[in-house]
């Protein structure tokens, strides 16, 4: 019997370097986007899948983080005394259950792999998902759960797949496929940033997963991958060494990477556009500026 996936994995112990210096004290998942922090996003799209418990895979300086899931009991009641319902019905939904949350830290950046292995022992002997916050993905049914649809069918592990421009395949893990189903796809094998002429596909691996324990064992094998660091993808490329069941999937979405700074801009242009408040303001800016770009020409 397929067992739900009911825990989720956030590796968020990375250093952000690409957003020096803000990163030297603001922990790049506290990042804004419009008017939350990108792990709001990801909590969101947890729960929505059927999450009920959340590992953070943290690290020095991230404790903006843990405070971010506090409950705020003091401005609350500010907020209940001036009647501002509203904003105290958007502070009451970030709230987390007690007991809900997990953090484990992990003591040097070794890579995702490593990182996810440090949750090992929360996850024990279930399927578990793997969210990176880096990855907003605006859809209408949000992307884990259109993968625990699909997963309820296919069991195994999956992986969250999109079509890159092929001379950006270095730049992700790439899927090798052996049987393409449409939304689904069996594969054959996976390598993480090859080359651009030995990338098997087009087909890249964004930041959702879900992993049955298995691959815990195999990390626990490895030693190290591409760039030194500890791979995901090589611990899931295992599996389907040792017969066991690997898809990707075609997720229905935009995703943006927040984790570059031109990708960040522009989830920030997306989700202010999709945002009744916001879009008429921003739009006439938008094209406002498009007019003096091409009148300056
Ligand atoms: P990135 O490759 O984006 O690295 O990690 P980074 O450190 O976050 O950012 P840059 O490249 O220095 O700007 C992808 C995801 O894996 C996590 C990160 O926190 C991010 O969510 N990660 C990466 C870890 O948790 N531990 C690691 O050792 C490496």
């Amino acid at each position: 019997m397929k067992r739900k996936v009911t825990k989720a994995i956030f590796p968020v112990a990375g250093m952000g370097t690409r957003f020096l210096p803000a990163t030297k004290s603001v922990p790049k998942e506290i990042m804004t986007l419009v008017d939350r922090p990108l792990i709001q996003y990801a909590i969101d799209e947890a729960r929505a899948a059927g999450i009920k418990e959340f590992i953070f895979v943290t690290s020095r300086g991230k404790g903006a983080l843990e405070d971010y899931f506090d409950h705020a009991p003091q401005l609350e009641q500010e907020l209940r005394k001036k009647g501002k319902t509203e904003l105290l019905d958007i502070v009451k939904s970030t709230n987390m259950e007690s007991g809900a949350i997990a953090y484990i830290r992990q003591h040097k950046a070794l890579g995702l792999g490593h990182a996810v292995w440090c949750a090992r022992r929360l996850i024990a002997d279930e399927p578990f998902a793997v969210i990176l916050p880096d990855d907003v993905i605006a859809a209408d049914k949000p992307c884990l759960q259109q993968m625990v649809e699909a997963y309820a069918e296919t069991g195994g592990n999956m992986v969250a797949a999109m079509e890159v421009a092929p001379e950006s395949t270095s730049a992700y893990g790439v899927l090798d496929v052996a049987d393409d189903m449409g939304a689904l796809v069996k594969v054959r094998g996976m390598v993480e940033k090859p080359p651009v002429d030995k990338a098997p596909s087009n087909l890249a691996v964004i930041g959702r997963y879900i992993l049955s324990p298995d691959v815990l064992c195999n990390l626990n094998k490895i030693k190290s991958g591409a760039g030194g660091e500890i791979q995901l993808t090589d611990a899931i490329a295992a599996e389907i060494a040792q017969n066991r069941g690997v898809y990707g999937y075609r997720f229905r979405g935009q995703r943006f990477d927040c984790g570059s700074k031109s990708g960040f801009l522009q989830a920030t242009v997306a989700f202010g556009l999709a945002r009744e408040d916001l879009r008429d303001d921003l739009s006439k800016y938008l094209r406002d500026i498009v007019h003096m770009d091409q009148a300056a020409e």
